[in-house]
């Protein structure tokens, strides 16, 4: 057959082949099967090599027509199929159902905090808070801490410079006094917050953690007022079955001062019977002298405990470290 009798069925099939390939992939292997190394188009163009030098001037100009016409509809396939694949296949169906976003959810230690509070309320307490970046007066001084108390110790405390000494408040007792200076007795308040020691981060100890301080001031306040509050607090809080013993401790804001431990089903749950959880007693007439409060007329009681403490005996967690990591798979647990 003459060389430029060959031309044309391949042209046709070729064309025929670019124009019905229905994906990109498709277009691809026809690409290759016309154009490719041992390509159909491309085996016609190597015999260009065998023909006569009379022959090859008709036929060079014969197949570069054909190539341009091919590669034409090569592109314009190309970009027919591109076009498609960028665009939806079909409307949107708006009576399927929609797609569900994840909701965030409070942190546990944010919901435990808010239930001590609303326990509270309840009896009459209001909410105060104060600075955690604190003045040795306000965290050691005025709460009648001795110069040389080891929790004063940079190992204990995070200053933040040498010079004036200022520091990470350590407990949220520095707010008792704070409180008492702006405001005259009697006094309900509690103090929900941040506090900050020099503590290796283990299963119960961590360099940031939370407190709840409470403070209450008036004529005549006695011991038992604080044992009524703190329990009718603990009941609601971790269930009927609560029992709190109080052992004698010291403070140096307080005196007499108490350490309060706590049973319950959920303790004895924890392998244990029972678990320190606050420190307590009434205010020490030292402190009260350094409000300008006259500790003759005057009586009160404070206390003090860890809110991650409370939270973990709550839902049975044994690792502090866990409400500060953030993990989701924890965190949705609640
Ligand atoms: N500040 C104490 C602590 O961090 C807890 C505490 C004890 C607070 C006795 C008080 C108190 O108000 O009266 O361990």
């Amino acid at each position: 057959m003459a060389f430029t009798d060959q031309i044309e069925p391949i042209k046709a099939a070729a064309l025929e082949a670019l124009q019905t390939a229905e994906s990109l992939n498709n277009l691809e292997d026809v690409r290759i099967q016309y154009f490719g190394t041992n390509g159909q188009f491309t085996a016609l163009l190597k015999q260009m090599g065998s023909l006569s030098k009379e022959e090859r001037p008709a036929a060079g100009k014969a197949i570069n027509l054909v190539k341009s016409e091919l590669t034409k509809t090569l592109n314009q396939r190309r970009e027919e199929l591109e076009a498609a694949a960028d665009s939806p296949k079909q409307a949107t169906d708006f009576t399927s159902p929609g797609r569900r976003r994840p909701l965030g959810k409070k942190h546990p230690l944010t919901k435990v905090t808010a239930d001590i509070v609303k326990s509270f309320r309840k009896i009459g307490f209001a909410v105060a808070d104060g600075p955690e970046i604190e003045s040795e007066y306000y965290c050691f001084d005025a709460l009648n801490t001795p110069a040389d108390h080891p929790a004063r110790d940079t190992q204990d405390t995070f200053y933040i410079n040498t010079k004036d000494r200022p520091l990470l408040r350590t407990h949220t007792s520095s707010v008792q006094i704070r409180a008492m200076e702006k405001m005259p007795p009697p006094i309900r308040i509690i103090v929900p917050g941040r506090v900050y020691r020099r503590d290796t981060a283990d299963a119960t100890h961590n360099p940031t953690f939370h407190q709840i301080e409470g403070l209450y001031i008036d004529k005549n306040v006695t011991v038992s007022d604080l044992k009524g509050t703190v329990e009718f607090v603990f009941k609601e809080l971790l269930g009927k079955e609560v029992k709190l013993r109080f052992r004698p401790h010291y403070f140096s804001y307080t005196e007499p001062s108490l350490e309060i431990d706590f049973s319950s089903p959920l303790v004895r749950k924890m392998g244990k019977e029972w678990l320190e959880i606050a420190g307590c007693g009434m205010v020490h007439p030292k402190v009260f002298e350094n409000v300008g409060y006259d500790p003759e007329e005057w009586s009160g009681w404070a206390f003090g405990f860890g809110i991650e403490r409370i939270a973990m005996i709550r839902y049975g967690i044994n690792d502090i470290r866990l409400f500060y990591e953030n993990d989701k798979r924890f965190l949705e647990q609640f």
